[in-house]
Formats: C-alpha cells, structure tokens, sequence
C-alpha cells in the first residue's frame, strides 16, 4: 500500500493540512518499516511515534480550532479521543499477532481519511 498525498485532501487550513500531509508520509514510512522487520520491540516503537504524533496532532489541531474562535472544539475533542483508543485498540492486536501488519495498514490509513476527510473538513467549514 503506498498512499500518495493529493491536493483533494487539503481541508483549507494551511497548518492542519500541513501536519495531515505529514502525518500521511508518516503512516506510509511507518508502514513499509513494519513490513521489512521481524523486531518485535522495533514494532512496538514505530507504533509509539505514530501514536505520539496522532496525539501531537489532535492537540494541535484543537488549538488551532480554538483560535479561530470555532465551536465545537470539544465535541471534536471527543472524537479524538475515540481514535486514539481505537488505534490503541489496534496496536493491541497487531502486538498480540490477531492483526496482521496488511490489516493495521488498511485500518489505519482508513482512520486517517474517515475522519480528516469528513470529520475535519466540516469542522473547519464551521468558520464563516
Ligand atoms: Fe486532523
Ligand atoms: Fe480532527
């Protein structure tokens, strides 16, 4: 799977769209380093930077909104924390062998699109 950033994906906010493009490259690299190592504890840190840039983000991204004075900071708040404690979910299971690293890839890149295709892109709509 090699997912390509495409100008369809900006959302309209240069600095979100900035740390979406990146987080992009972030789960490809992420992804082929998984694939070409048999390191268990190497996994377990690649799976740590993803997770620490998704928090890293979502952080940002609620300031962001916050300074621009959008409301709904908190219901998207929300949201977020339900991504990450899906994405904590998944790590569980590709750490456990329930998951295969193809089956991580697919959820995680369908993770990223659903939510900052539709979840952010009508957020940052909110500003007039
Ligand atoms: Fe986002
Ligand atoms: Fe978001």
């Amino acid at each position: 799977m090699q997912l390509y950033w495409v100008p369809e994906f900006e959302i309209g906010n240069e600095y979100v769209d900035l740390q979406h493009r990146y987080f992009l490259d972030l789960i490809t690299r992420i992804g082929k380093n998984l694939r070409e190592t048999s390191d268990a504890d190497y996994k377990r840190k690649l799976i740590i930077e993803l997770h620490k840039y998704a928090e890293f983000h979502f952080a940002s991204e609620e300031n962001l909104a916050a300074s621009i004075g959008l409301s709904g900071v908190k219901d998207h708040h929300q949201l977020h924390l339900e991504l990450l404690e899906d994405l904590n979910l998944y790590a569980k299971n590709l750490d456990s062998g329930l998951k295969t690293i193809d089956e991580f890839l697919e959820f995680i890149t369908d993770w990223f699109l659903v939510h900052t295709q539709h979840e952010d892109r009508k957020f940052f709509k909110t500003k007039k």
